[in-house]
This record gives structure tokens, sequence and C-alpha cells, in this order.
């Protein structure tokens, strides 16, 4: 891509200016930061910081993760949903015990082998932790990188490119920054509703600006219409007063659970 050093630079400056102070910035241990990326999957920054903040108090580093039972990780994480990846969390921190010697690998072939640990969450921990120049591509990113070249497509239709792009425009001096940069760029200004384009530090580069398309892109898939079934069910009862159930297939929706007998 033409012009990366001036994007590269153009958007350092803006996060020395505008960049949002969050606690996991304040630290460079991989495994605050894993909680805190993990945290942020599927949950907003606001949410999300008390939850990291009690989380560490709770289980300040690997070692205590690992040796807390079940019971007690899944409390911690009440309330912030998706409870598979506080499972992700404490088998992970179990294998890095057993395997890495309790220590936070640094390799992204090996970091992505963890369960809960995925490309853009590797590349969230490696670039944060240890300044690595490992690109991340998170929903955010795909929205800013399919605005920056007009993508036609569907984000989801074009993960190679975006990745690509990531990667290409990753600053190799300024790894962390960089990517938390872009982090906060989709989060703040170049939003999915009335982005702040006036604001953006990217406005000249950006191919969705120049074509006025900012709200048409990045392409969103016309959703299938919701299946519509009328489904007819019986309530049979016999002179003992039982009533009979059904139970579904093990396989397909709702399977193993029980229901009235019925057809579509
Ligand atoms: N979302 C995912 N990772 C994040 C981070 N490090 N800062 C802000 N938002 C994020």
């Amino acid at each position: 891509m033409v012009k990366v050093p001036q994007l590269r630079q153009s958007l350092l400056d803006w996060y020395t200016a505008a960049g949002r102070t969050l606690p996991w910035r304040k630290t460079q241990d991989p495994y605050a930061i894993w909680i805190s990326e993990v945290m942020l999957q599927q949950t907003q920054v606001k949410t999300v910081i008390p939850y990291y903040e009690r989380w560490l108090d709770w289980f300040p580093a690997i070692a205590p993760l690992a040796a807390a039972d079940q019971q007690q990780v899944l409390k911690a994480w009440q309330g912030l949903g998706y409870y598979a990846r506080a499972r992700n969390l404490h088998r992970a921190a179990q294998l890095i015990t057993a395997q890495h010697n309790g220590i936070f690998p640094t390799d992204l072939a090996v970091v992505t082998t963890l369960p809960g640990i995925g490309r853009t969450t590797a590349g969230g921990i490696l670039s944060a932790a240890f300044n690595q120049a490992v690109p991340i591509l998170d929903g955010n990113v795909k929205r800013v990188l399919a605005r920056l070249i007009a993508l036609p497509v569907p984000p989801h239709k074009a993960l190679n490119v975006l990745w690509q792009h990531s990667t290409q425009l990753l600053d190799p001096q300024r790894p962390r920054d960089f990517n938390q940069a872009l982090m906060d760029l989709g989060a703040t200004i170049c939003t999915p509703k009335n982005p702040s384009c006036g604001s953006c530090p990217w406005q000249m580069h950006c191919q969705a600006y120049n074509l006025n398309k900012q709200s048409e892109i990045p392409m969103t898939e016309s959703r299938t219409a919701t299946p519509h079934k009328s489904i007819g069910v019986a309530v049979i009862w016999n002179e003992h007063g039982q009533i009979l159930i059904d139970r579904r297939r093990q396989e397909g929706l709702l399977g193993g659970l029980w229901e009235f007998p019925g057809a579509k």
C-alpha cells in the first residue's frame, strides 16, 4: 500500500494526543494483558474494567489461577457471559503451568495453541506485552481497514486481504502503540454509525471517506429472513392423568430436550 509511513505516523501522533488511558495499558505483564484481551473479546471496555481489576485481585498471576477450582473461576467471571472464556483461561493457565514452567509463551505459534486464544487475541497480547510486531484484526480493526481501502465485500469474505493490510501497516518500530491506536481509532472515531471523520487522522487517505461511502462500508451481508414455521402440538393424557411427551433426537436444534408430540 502507498502512504504506509504517513499512515503510521499520523495514527501514532493521534494516539499520543487522544489515545485512551486504560488499566491494561499501564502494565507489560503478559498475564494481565491476556486476561484483558480475553475479557474484551465479547465485552465492551467500560464493562470490562471493574471485572479486570477484581480478577487480578483474586488471581494475580498464572499460578493462582491454575490452582483455583473451577467454581471460583466461574464466580469471578459471573456477569460477563460467554463462560467458555473463563473455562479456557483456567485450562490455559494449567497448561502453561504444566508445559511452559508457568511462564507465558512468547512465540505466536505456541500462544495460538492455548485454548481461547485465536490469532487476533495472540497479536493483541504479544504486541502489548512484548512489543512484538504481530498484527491484530478484531471487529473494530476490520471496520477501520475496510473503510480505509473501501472494501467492496463484507469483511468476513476478505479476511486474507484485511490481515495483509493489518500486517503491512503495523509499525515495526512501535507495534505496541500502533495496535492500541488502531483499536482506539475504531472504538472512538471510526465507529459503526456516524463516524467522526472530521477528527480522523486517516481522513485524507480513507477511500470510503473520499467516495462518501462511510455509511455503506463495511458492507453487511443481507440477513436471510428468519424462518417461520407453523407447528401443531397435541397435549394427550390418559385416565391416570399422565401426559405424553416426546424427546427430540440428540442431533440438531434443541437436541435431547423434551416436547409435546407434534409436527410442522
Ligand atoms: N479491545 C480488544 N483489545 C483491546 C485493547 N487492548 N484496548 C482497547 N480495546 C480493546
